[in-house]
């Protein structure tokens, strides 16, 4: 069964430790993905960005494959089908096709306006039970064709917004989607501090979470975040093994064609990050 991920973060903030998101973009990633939570014993959110939900035929078939799998598959740790990064149609199209949490990004907007527009998605959500995530200072890099500045959140707006009621909420603290570059200063947790302080027991959220060295993580963890974003490793990953099969020449070999045995390295490989990120954060044994 799908849930929100309102009692999941809730209970991660108070534990100290975070719920992996991790995006999905096939049947292959999904099924990886919750194999790898349920063998964890982890709570888990999965992640769909609006271009990956039309690459899917729509959020209603995402939300069909997500509880379909759950239940074939017998997942019994919490689950969250959330929306990444979700303009304010997308976000009322998925809480109509099923999906238990979404996250509205109104970071582009003034603050008013976004202010305006997440009061609206909080009172249609909690109609339906379904967690909201919203966001303040854009995150840096780009996602699905959404380019983000990487601003540092101001503290007091963090405040503004997390007091209309959102469950978790995402700030830009210098962290980017995609590949760290070189040159990177990394994580701003002066503002983070400052950012937990003001917002107290809410559950802050970490975008970008592919290239964080992991002692940045841990500290970013400890300082309020209950839920990091992970989405470009789990893709390196899926492509690295692709590429060794192919380039191992074993879809030359037998039936090594057939896509069951073709994509069978880059599934195990998901699974692999998945795990690695999980112990890292801490979710381990937490279902
Ligand atoms: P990465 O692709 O950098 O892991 O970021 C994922 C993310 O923040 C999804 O919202």
């Amino acid at each position: 069964m799908l849930v929100s991920a309102k009692e999941m973060l809730t209970k991660a903030k108070a534990g100290k430790y975070a719920v992996g998101q991790f995006n999905i973009n096939n049947l292959e990633w999904t099924k990886a993905i919750l194999l790898t939570a349920q063998e964890c014993n982890s709570p888990v959110i999965l992640g769909v960005s609006e271009g990956a939900g039309k690459y899917m035929c729509g959020f209603k078939t995402v939300a069909a494959m997500v509880k379909a799998m759950i239940e074939t598959l017998g997942i019994t740790v919490p689950v969250a089908l959330h929306l990444d990064h979700g303009s304010y149609q997308g976000a009322m199209d998925a809480m109509d096709a099923g999906f238990s949490s979404v996250m509205f990004d109104g970071s582009h907007y003034a603050i008013d306006e976004n202010i305006e527009k997440t009061k609206e998605i909080i009172r249609l959500a909690g109609e339906k039970g379904i967690s909201v995530e919203a966001e303040v200072g854009a995150i840096g890099g780009e996602e699905d064709g959404v380019v983000g500045g990487g601003e540092v959140a101001d503290p007091n707006e963090c405040k503004m917004i997390a007091d209309l009621g959102v469950t978790m909420l995402a700030a830009g603290i210098g962290n980017i989607h995609g590949v760290y570059p070189e040159n990177w200063t990394g994580l701003n947790f002066d503002v983070l501090a400052e950012i937990q302080e003001k917002t107290g027991v809410m559950p802050l959220v970490l975008h970008g979470g592919t290239g964080i060295p992991e002692e940045m993580v841990k500290k970013a963890i400890s300082l309020g975040v209950s839920k990091v974003n992970v989405n470009t490793e789990c893709q390196l990953s899926f492509a690295a093994a692709t590429r060794k099969y192919i380039e191992e020449g074993k879809d030359k070999q037998g039936k090594g064609f057939d896509p069951r045995k073709l994509l069978a390295p880059g599934f195990e490989a998901i699974k692999a990050t998945v795990k690695e990120k999980m112990e890292l954060f801490g979710s381990v044994g937490k279902a």
